[in-house]
């Protein structure tokens, strides 16, 4: 009988780990506490549409990262996004162009993780509350106290702090995961009627609530039939209102967009709040991966390198490798 790898979490960096160890020849299983793939990277289903209220658009940097979305970009997965760039600075709100290559997926930020799961084994709705070993292998145990196993080794691929809670068996490794502390980003979505009236498309925002603000439909493959927007507040701003009412959330963040917008914005038609409790690690780190290669557990995410989806991609990618090279 194969001895599958576990793989828990299936955003992009379990899913890329996930991939990478099929393509060399070993079963995996993954495990997601969601009811569908792409973590950070997902898009929500709404009345307006599929809104990305994560992970925004990403940039490519590393060769080997550029090269796997220049692969999606060809199966139709991934396009450019070129939006009206601008930037708003004590008050100011200026256009900001810039030469900086941007990727969405299509037709929604989803898409990627959809087709990099494709067929394989997944369970969602399923919490892995431990990882503990048995005589000769790992098993799991899930928050409704289901026991999943046997399986060879165990990829852990989900934010810090679930990591650690994750890792009793390795304690190490468990230290090294709590030492890095991820902050919170508030999102709302909202849509309205008549289009505002503003060229703006993006828009890198300082001193105020707001960090970042996008025009959703302007990217490529989205519904265009109502005005959509995704506002993200700052961790700062996110942190001191973590427990404010969604209602209470979204009527602040309007209220700083009309402020910088300068103009008496109207009532959105659809709104939306999502607490993303572990946005973004609160500082860099150069881990790559977290690996006991003797034990067989191995960690990788995005804040085990840049806090982005390159830096998650990276670091699936990087797991993958030290355990396919372990098993030579
Ligand atoms: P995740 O996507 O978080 O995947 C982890 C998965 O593990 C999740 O699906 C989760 O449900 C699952 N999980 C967790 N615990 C358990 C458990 N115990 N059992 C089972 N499953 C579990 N990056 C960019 O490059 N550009 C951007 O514009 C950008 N904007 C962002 C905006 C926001 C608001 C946020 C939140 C993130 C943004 N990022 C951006 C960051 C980017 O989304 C992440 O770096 C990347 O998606 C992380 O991927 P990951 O696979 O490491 O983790
Ligand atoms: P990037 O190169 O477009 O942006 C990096 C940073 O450079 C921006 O945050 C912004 O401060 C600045 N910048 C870039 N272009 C600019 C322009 N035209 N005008 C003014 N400022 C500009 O993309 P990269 O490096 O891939 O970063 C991804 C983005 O994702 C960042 O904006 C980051 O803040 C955001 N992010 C948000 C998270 C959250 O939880 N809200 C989590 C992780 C990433």
């Amino acid at each position: 009988m194969t001895v599958p790898i576990a793989i828990i979490g299936t955003g992009i960096a379990g899913l890329c780990a996930a991939r990478a160890l099929q393509d060399a020849g070993h079963a995996v299983k993954l495990f997601d506490k969601s009811r569908g793939s792409g973590g950070r990277m997902s898009s929500k289903r709404s009345d307006a549409g599929a809104l990305d209220m994560g992970a925004q658009y990403f940039t490519a940097r590393d060769r080997r990262f550029v090269n796997e979305v220049q692969r999606w970009q060809s199966n139709g997965w991934a396009e450019q996004w070129k939006p009206q760039l601008y930037n708003f600075k004590s008050g100011q709100l200026t256009p900001s162009p810039d030469e900086q290559i941007r990727w969405v997926g299509t037709p929604r930020m989803s898409a990627i993780t959809r087709a990099l799961l494709d067929d394989l084994p997944v369970e969602f709705g399923c919490r892995i509350t431990e990882v503990f070993q048995g005589k000769q292998h790992w098993n799991l145990l899930d928050a409704d106290g289901g026991n999943h196993g046997p399986f060879s080794h165990v990829v852990i691929a989900t934010p810090a702090a679930q990591a650690t809670a994750l890792l009793a068996a390795a304690p190490k490794l468990a230290s090294a995961a709590a030492g890095v502390k991820m902050d919170p980003t508030w999102a709302i979505a909202l849509a309205f009627d008549q289009p505002l009236d503003t060229p703006m498309e993006g828009c890198f925002v300082q001193d105020s609530p707001l960090d970042w603000l996008a025009r959703n439909r302007s990217k490529p493959g989205r519904d265009t039939t109502l005005d959509t927007w995704v506002l993200h507040a700052t961790s700062a701003w996110s942190k001191a209102h973590l427990d404010l009412p969604k209602e209470a959330v979204i009527e602040h963040l309007h209220g700083a967009f009309a402020e910088l917008l300068h103009s008496a914005m109207p009532a959105p038609s659809f709104s939306l709040a999502h607490r993303w409790l572990y946005a973004r690690p609160s500082s860099a780190h150069e881990f790559g991966v977290l690996a006991d290669a003797d034990l067989g557990l191995y960690v990788c995410g995005d804040w085990c390198l840049s806090g982005r989806v390159e830096g998650a991609w990276l670091s699936g990618q990087e797991a993958a490798r030290r355990l396919i090279e372990h098993l030579q």
